[in-house]
Formats: structure tokens, sequence, C-alpha cells
């Protein structure tokens, strides 16, 4: 199939669409296609997964299983493990995981591996667009080899863009179908075929730039504006702690700046696996040309040590009420890495709970969306030990008993109310308790 007859079965959604790796990214992606009348095959190495999908279930909290279910009964959604059945896929878009190793290093072994399977199948005039977060230069230097071990050439045989996700799971403003794309390919002819593509999913714009690495390198900036942001008030936080001023306070009197300034709140570290991730994969890249990020690293540095500085806060709280954290009863509120969702990979409250534990505190922890979470241990070098903590009842009993409460992750179901009737001591480290009373001690990050 030419560049043509590509944009023609785009156009009158006769192309099919193939999506690897069918997770917070994935799926959306997948769905949302299918929902503007593309056929779709998902492909994910999960047979759990790939099970439930087929079954038309959901297991990603912004996709409700009936849109998966209506989906699969129309005929247009259909899941497997079998890359083979990409085949007969026009365009094949790639969101799998970009972690990193225990080094800090970038872990592109999901993306190789899944490109290896792509090219074992690839045909002539299929466009892959990659949509995972990874450093400039992985579209180019990595998967375009391995793709072309197919025998194929890229910008000749076959089409290959990169495109940012930029999807923020749990934003009920902000979905697939409203936020504008980055697109750049390695040629024109993929940068523009990959527009067209996803044109159809959003009435957000589609912004095409000069290349792949320009994509890539965009996700990379808008990232690490976050960690660097965040890192400021975090650090700022631990000023306002010595100085006895209110940092929460004081972020809202400069919020009321019309331009010039963009709020971004403190809290007991960054968690995810973006802000926390991508930075570092700018930073190692950056190496390669004798160049050190040294913003990357001092926020980096600043948001690892928030989970320490918060326990500090915290054995000083219980100090100051007589108590050491040795053996306190501490029952932290929230294990997602941010409020209202459920997953809680590289979660800071999940490292402030490690923290507690190897002080001897007596841990709990109670999550509406995370049933339970794994703890490393030890704190450091963890040889792959962890012990299970699942996510406690919160009643007024169990409220009253602890010694110190510690929320962590804001979550809306929570009765904040009831902690501070109930507790005798709590440390916020999100703000979850401003503007309500009660008889228990506050402190607040
Ligand atoms: N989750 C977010 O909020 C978010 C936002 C923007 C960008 N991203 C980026 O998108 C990418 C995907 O993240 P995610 O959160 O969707 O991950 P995820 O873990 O939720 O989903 C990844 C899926 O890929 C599957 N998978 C792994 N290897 C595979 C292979 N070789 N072939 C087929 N399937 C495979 C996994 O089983 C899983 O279902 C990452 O690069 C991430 O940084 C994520």
């Amino acid at each position: 199939m030419n560049a043509d007859a590509l944009r023609k079965a785009i156009a009158d959604r006769s192309a099919c669409i193939g999506v690897i790796g069918c997770g917070y990214v994935g799926l959306p992606l997948a769905v949302g296609f299918a929902k503007s009348g593309y056929g779709v095959i998902a492909v994910d190495v999960d047979p759990e997964r790939v099970r439930k999908l087929g079954a038309g279930e959901s297991y990603i909290g912004d996709v409700p299983s009936d849109a998966v279910a209506a989906e699969v009964k129309a005929g247009r959604f259909t899941a497997t493990m079998d890359y083979g059945a990409l085949r007969k896929a026009h365009i094949i878009f790639v969101a799998v995981p970009t972690p990193f190793d225990r080094a800090k290093q970038p872990d592109l072994s999901y993306i190789i591996s899944a490109a290896e399977s792509i090219a074992a199948v690839l045909q002539k005039g299929q466009l892959v667009v990659l949509e995972s977060t990874t450093y400039p230069g992985t579209t180019d230097e990595v998967m375009r080899p391995i793709l072309e071990r197919s025998g194929l050439h890229a910008g000749v045989d076959f089409y290959l863009a990169f495109s940012p996700e930029r999807i923020d799971p749990g934003n009920k403003m902000f979905g697939i179908e409203n936020t504008p794309k980055v697109v750049g390919g390695i040629d024109p002819e993929s940068t523009g075929l990959a527009a067209a593509a996803l044109q159809v999913i959003t009435k957000g714009r589609i912004h095409t730039v000069s290349s792949a690495r320009v994509a890539e390198l965009t996700k990379l900036l808008e990232n690490t504006f976050r960690a660097v942001n965040i890192a400021l008030v975090n650090e700022l936080a631990m000023l306002c702690d010595r100085m006895g001023i209110d940092i929460w306070e004081v972020i809202d009197a400069a919020a009321t700046k019309p331009y010039g300034f963009m709020p971004f709140y403190p809290g007991p570290g960054v968690g995810g696996h973006c802000i926390p991730v991508d930075p570092y994969y700018l930073a190692w890249k950056a190496r390669e040309y004798d160049f050190h990020t040294k913003f990357i690293e001092l926020a980096a540095e600043t948001n690892l040590a928030m989970p320490f500085f918060t326990v500090a806060r915290i054995r000083k709280q219980l100090n100051d009420a007589g108590r050491s954290l040795r053996d306190s009863r501490v029952l932290v509120l929230g294990a997602s890495f941010k409020k209202d969702i459920d997953d809680a990979r590289e979660s800071a409250a999940i490292r402030v709970m490690e923290i507690l534990k190897a002080e001897g505190a007596l841990v709990e922890h109670h999550d509406p969306h995370v049933p339970a979470v794994r703890l490393a241990s030890p704190l450091f070098g963890s040889n792959g030990d962890h012990h299970t903590l699942r996510s406690v009842e919160l009643d007024a009993k169990r409220l009253r008993q602890s010694d110190c409460v510690v929320i962590l992750v804001a979550h809306s179901a929570v009765d904040y109310t009831a902690v501070l009737r109930e507790a005798s001591l709590v440390f916020d480290a999100v703000n979850a308790t401003r503007g309500r009373d009660g008889q228990a001690q506050v402190e607040r990050l």
C-alpha cells in the first residue's frame, strides 16, 4: 500500500489499527480507534489482560468495561497475544513500558522486544508509530534498525513515526479525545500519515514537528518541566518548615498572579512511571554528548529526598508528643502515586512506608483504590525481598488507636473530617485537611 492508499484507508475508516501494549496508554488508544469506527487488533503479552479484553472487561480505571464490551460485540475490537495478527494491520501503535533499571538507566527491553516481534511480521506499506516515552533517537537508532531486519526499508517500504502520549490518568477534563498530540516521523511522509491517523481520534490539535527526535524530546521536556518545578516547591517546603511559614498559603497567594506563575505543589516525593523516570532517560542520553543535565540531577536529588524529609517530620511530630517513631502505630492514608487512581508504580507513599518500617514503626495503610502494596526490604540494595501490606478498613477505632495518621495521597473518597475528629496526631503531606476542623493535632508539610 502506498501513502495515498493509506491516507484513503484512514479517511474512509477501512484502515485496520494494531495497538501493541494494552495498558494505561495503549488501551484508551485502541478503544478510541474502535469507537471511531476502525477495526482494532490489540496485542499484549499478558494472557490475563488479553482474556479480559476478549471478554469485554477493562482493567484500566479511565476505560469503562462497557466501552470495551461494546466494541468487542460490534466486532471492531479483538485482543490477542499473536503478533501474526498484525500482518493485516495498516497502522501499528506501540505503547509498551519504558522503565529504568535499578541503576536508573533506561530499560528499552520492552521496545526492543516489541520491535523484534513486529519485524517478523512487518508488511510493505505499514505505518509504525511509537508512543512509549523515551530518549531522543530511540525511534531512529533503536526501532528502525530492528524493523529493517525484516528486509524492508524505513521511509521506502514502511513508515515510521513517534508520537508521545500525554494521557493523564484520572484527569476528568482532558483525555485522548481532546488533548493535542505532537507527531514527528523519520520523514515527512511518515509524519503526515501518523498525524492523519491520530487526528481521527482527537478533537485536539495535531502538532507536527520535523523529526522523531524532536517529538521524543518534546515529551521529555514536558515531564522534566514538571519534575524541576515540583522540586522547586519541595525545596521551598523544606525551607518554609525551618522558617515557620505555611508553604500552601504562599503558593495560593502567588497563584493569584494572572501571568508568569503556574502553581506546583509540594508532597512526599514524586511518583508514577513518568515524572520520576523520564528525566533520567534524558540525563542518560545527554552523557553520550559529554553533557550533564544539572537541573535534572538537582530536581531528582530534591524529589528523592522528600520521602526522607516526610519521615523526619513525622518522627519530630511524634517526638514532640513524647513518643518515638520506633514501635509507634502509624496509619498511612494513600498508596497510589496520585489522588483518585489505582496506580502505585514508583509511588512516593510506598517509599515513605518503607522508610517508616525500616525505622521500626508499625505501619498500616488504607487506600480505597490500592488493595495491597509491596514494600522493599531492606530499604537499599533490596535483594528482591518484599513485604506485602494489605489496605486496612478505615474506621473510628483504627484512627483512635493509631499514634499518628499520615496522609500521603488526597483521595476524594476518604473522609478527612472524620480523620481529624478521631485521630490524635495527623501529619498531612498533601494539604488534604485544609479548612477542616477536629481535635487532632495536625502538622502539614
Ligand atoms: N501511564 C501514563 O500515564 C503514561 C502517560 C504518558 C506516557 N506513558 C508512557 O507510555 C508507555 C506505556 O505506559 P503504560 O502506563 O501504558 O504501561 P502499562 O504497564 O500500563 O502497559 C504496558 C502494556 O504493555 C504490555 N507489554 C509489555 N511488553 C510487551 C510486548 N513486547 N508486546 C506486547 N505487549 C507488551 C504489558 O503487558 C502491558 O499491558 C510508557 O513508555 C510510559 O512512560 C504513560
